[in-house]
């Protein structure tokens, strides 16, 4: 049952305290003609809270769970660096030193605290946010931890700092998100897997491609085609 319906920051917010996953609400959304550019979802808590790769969400209480639907016209590759820093920022306003494992985890002190889906739908990219404030769940494939490890954290306000964060890197020329994501990524000259090949991660172009580089040879990569 839906909570609330308020506006905050430029954002249609509509608020749950437990649903299946907001991101299959937006979904639903959109396949029902309801979504509108900047509609948040959000939820206390999911029941069946969806990751990358397939994986499971685990959502108790006490964490941030939203969904942000834009519009788009078309698949952005550059949109989950954008996405990364916002998050990235956002946790540095609260006194955090989080870095950015490609493309788009968020750790801190090599742990997951934070991870975000993007999924495009119809005329609309639907960006799933979750991260970790008073509880962290155990997960076999990494390592994870809350905020509350390390700051006072209150979720109204880091949902307000993530909405203007959002817009504001949003809007930001890609080659200033670059220069950030590379500044907060983890693991940049360090070696990861391609295609089966040991390279080495040097960076992201203009483009939002990932250049990796096999002893001379440079080579691009799109998607979720490296492995750490
Ligand atoms: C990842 O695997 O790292 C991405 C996790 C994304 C989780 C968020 S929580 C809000 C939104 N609703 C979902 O079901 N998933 C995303």
């Amino acid at each position: 049952m839906i909570m609330g319906y308020t506006v905050l920051a430029g954002y249609k917010l509509i608020s749950f305290d437990k649903i299946p996953s907001t991101q299959t609400y937006a979904l639903g959304m959109v396949a029902t003609g309801m979504a509108r550019d900047h509609t948040v979802i959000l939820a206390n808590a999911q029941s069946a809270g969806r990751g990358r790769y397939r994986r499971t969400w685990v959502s108790h209480h006490g964490n941030l769970y939203a969904s942000f639907i834009y519009d788009a016209d078309e698949r952005d590759p550059r949109l989950s660096y954008v996405v990364a820093v916002a998050v990235a920022e956002t946790l540095m306003s609260f006194g955090v030193h989080p870095k950015i494992k490609w493309p788009n985890d968020i750790l801190i002190d090599g742990k997951k605290v934070s991870g975000i889906l993007i999924e495009y739908a119809s005329r609309f990219v639907i960006v799933g946010i979750g991260i970790n404030i008073k509880t962290n769940p155990t997960v076999a494939a990494y390592k994870t931890t809350k905020l509350d490890n390390y700051a006072n954290v209150e979720r109204n306000d880091l949902l307000n700092k993530l909405m203007r964060n959002l817009d504001k890197w949003r809007r930001t020329d890609f080659i200033n998100v670059r220069a950030r994501w590379m500044d907060l990524a983890a693991g940049l000259n360090h070696t990861v897997k391609y295609r089966g090949d040991t390279v080495e991660l040097i960076g992201i172009n203009e483009n939002g491609a990932l250049v990796l580089r096999d002893g001379t040879r440079y080579v691009l990569a799109y998607g979720d085609e490296i492995s750490m």
